[in-house]
């Protein structure tokens, strides 16, 4: 096992995030739980995290961030650093879901659905990583979504934010490991959390209503997903094994299901093209390097 990490987890007041911020501080992490507004409306989530932390002697802290907002992201990673010395592991959870038919999205609704789910660890990775590139270590997790793999009718502003992100964090895993730093992806499928009741709805009912039967289609796949929802503990420990495992021995993308939905032969099949394509942009052995440097690294 690693040594015990710092670790930085975004969107913890609830769900997954709240998870694995006890999880992992209970298995001797230090975690700085970050959240919207701790002070105001998470104020209950926030004491609750903190009287836990007392009542079991965690090393767990609760710090604001609000993922779309730069100067919030930073001023938590200086907070961070200067109270661990150190960031090790930042994991990109905060999230949400915009359902409805995609007519029916406005372009507001877009760009914040984008913002937060994108953009949002763009901001967290740009102001970790060169703290990271000093400790020649680290680990970004990106909490994407089966959705990041397959398309589901009426979440497609969703799946497009996590094909974005899955991108993203393939890209930086190439680019990031002669530097010592691994970048995954956890893929979790429908779990009990409050993303459902935290759904925006599209709100352009207008465009919406033009749609006849299609109309019923969020209805189904919505029902579809809260029946088939699991245990979100189990999420919290896939991830604590994620970052319990040596350097260099990650895999980029862990899928966490007890549905397939074929989203692992998706990842099989994207692994053997990605080496294809590597190989066709002459890339191979700088990967192989890559992979050989992140277990040198650590
Ligand atoms: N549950 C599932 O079935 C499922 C499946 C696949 C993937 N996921 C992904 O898992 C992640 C966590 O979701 P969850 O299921 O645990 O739902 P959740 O309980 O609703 O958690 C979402 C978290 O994101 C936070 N958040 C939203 N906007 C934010 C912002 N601008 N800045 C900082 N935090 C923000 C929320 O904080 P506030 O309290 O401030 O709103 C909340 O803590 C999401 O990325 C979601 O897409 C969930």
């Amino acid at each position: 096992m690693e040594s015990k990490q710092v670790v930085l987890i975004t969107g913890a007041s609830t769900g997954f995030g709240r998870l694995m911020a006890e999880t992992l501080a209970r298995h001797g992490h230090t975690v700085f739980a970050t959240m919207r507004d701790p002070g105001g409306r998470n104020a209950k989530n926030a004491g609750e995290i903190r009287a836990l932390a007392k009542r079991e002697s965690l090393p767990l802290h609760v710090v604001e961030m609000d993922v779309t907002n730069e100067d919030s992201v930073e001023r938590a990673v200086s907070v961070v650093v200067e109270q661990a010395g150190s960031i090790d592991v930042a994991i990109n959870n905060a999230g949400y879901a915009v359902v409805g038919l995609e007519e029916g999205v406005t372009l507001e609704q877009a760009r914040q659905l984008m913002d937060t789910n994108f953009f949002g660890s763009v901001r967290v990775n740009r102001a970790v990583l060169p703290h990271m590139r000093r400790q020649r270590s680290g680990l970004l997790v990106h909490i994407s979504s089966g959705a990041g793999r397959v398309v589901i009718p009426s979440f497609g502003f969703y799946c497009a934010s996590k094909f974005a992100l899955e991108a993203l964090a393939e890209s930086y895993r190439y680019e990031l490991a002669p530097q010592g730093i691994e970048s995954v992806i956890v893929q979790p499928g429908a779990y009990q959390t409050p993303v459902f009741g935290n759904m925006v709805v599209a709100a352009d009912q207008a465009r919406t209503e033009t749609y006849g039967v299609a109309k019923g289609i969020s209805n189904k796949v919505g029902g579809a997903l809260a029946a088939a929802a699991g245990n979100p503990q189990e999420v919290a420990d896939a991830v604590l094994q994620i970052v319990e495992t040596p350097a260099g021995q990650r895999k980029l993308r862990y899928r966490v299901s007890a549905a397939s939905l074929g989203v692992d032969e998706i990842n099989a099949l994207s692994e053997g093209v990605q080496a294809k394509v590597l190989e066709a942009f002459g890339l191979a052995d700088d990967v192989a390097f890559v992979q050989r440097s992140v277990a040198g690294a650590s």
